[in-house]
């Protein structure tokens, strides 16, 4: 058991990565809260974790909206006494270039960035009070590597490796860690949307992606949530303000 009895939200835990790691966290004995603003797949995750003996509440927010991210961070106290982890999962995926909109920018950074800063600065308020904790946020090979029409979205995922490094720095003194996550291709919701629209079979995108990486395929949700586990765990104590890259080797080609 590797996170007994710490209580950890995880956003964007209703799907795909989120979903795996709010399952691993309860495995390793965490006391989960799985917050999304899908309802019904937040739901149907919490009744899964509770099935297999684990420990989870579901708790419905929009991370964009200060209001809902303090509401996450309220029932999870109120729920398991406090907060030990973050897990900064939830986003949205714009995969757009220059033709993205205002209103579609705003929506990029309003999730992905401004959404993981008020989940933070909450769930830091309680890890203060409980005399430490860890933060994971989830960046990506699009943070590093230039792939055609990312703009809204690669920026946002730049802007959140650099915003673990300034949260890092910050929190240390509280016994705070901070460090980001950085998946290449996962067989997701989220990248099989993106493969359709590509008019591909997730089996042809995988070869052709897959064949990027040194490992010649690509990845899937529990290997990225073994990496969120491990840079949240003691095991990682000494680590904070890094990025781990969880791509196969994609981005070191
Ligand atoms: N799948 C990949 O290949 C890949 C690669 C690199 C990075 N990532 C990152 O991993 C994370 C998870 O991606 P995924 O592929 O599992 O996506 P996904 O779409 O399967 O899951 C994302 C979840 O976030 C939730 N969400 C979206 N907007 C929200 C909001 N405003 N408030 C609360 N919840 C919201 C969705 O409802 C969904 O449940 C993301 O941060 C993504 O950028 C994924």
């Amino acid at each position: 058991m590797r996170v007994k009895n710490k209580v950890v939200i995880v956003t964007g835990a209703a799907s795909g990565i989120g979903e795996t790691t709010a399952q691993v966290f309860a495995e390793q004995g965490g006391k989960v809260v799985v917050a999304d603003i899908d309802a019904k797949g937040g739901e149907k995750n919490v009744a899964t974790i509770k099935s297999k003996g684990g420990q989870a509440i579901f708790v419905q927010a929009d991370i964009s909206k200060e209001t809902d991210a303090k509401h996450v961070v309220d029932e999870a106290v109120k729920a398991f006494g406090g907060v030990h982890i973050l897990v900064n999962n939830a986003a949205t995926f714009v995969l757009k270039g220059i033709e993205a909109t205002v209103e579609e920018w705003n929506r990029s950074l309003g999730v992905n960035v401004i959404g993981t800063a008020m989940m933070t600065k909450y769930a830091v308020t309680e890890m203060k009070k409980a005399g430490g904790g860890a933060v994971v946020n989830l960046g990506s090979i699009s943070a590093f590597c230039a792939q055609p029409d990312f703009y809204a979205y690669s920026a946002t995922k730049a802007a959140l490796v650099q915003m673990t490094r300034n949260m890092a720095m910050d929190f240390g003194p509280h016994n705070i860690r901070v460090n980001a996550v950085c998946p290449g291709l996962i067989i997701t919701p989220a990248s099989r949307n993106h493969i359709a629209k590509l008019g591909l079979t997730v089996e042809q995108y995988s070869a052709q992606e897959g064949a990027k990486t040194f490992l010649g395929r690509a990845g899937n949700t529990r290997e990225v949530a073994n990496a969120i586990l491990f840079l949240a765990s003691d095991e990682a104590s000494y680590i904070s303000g890094a990025y781990l890259m969880v791509d196969g080797g994609y981005a070191a080609i």
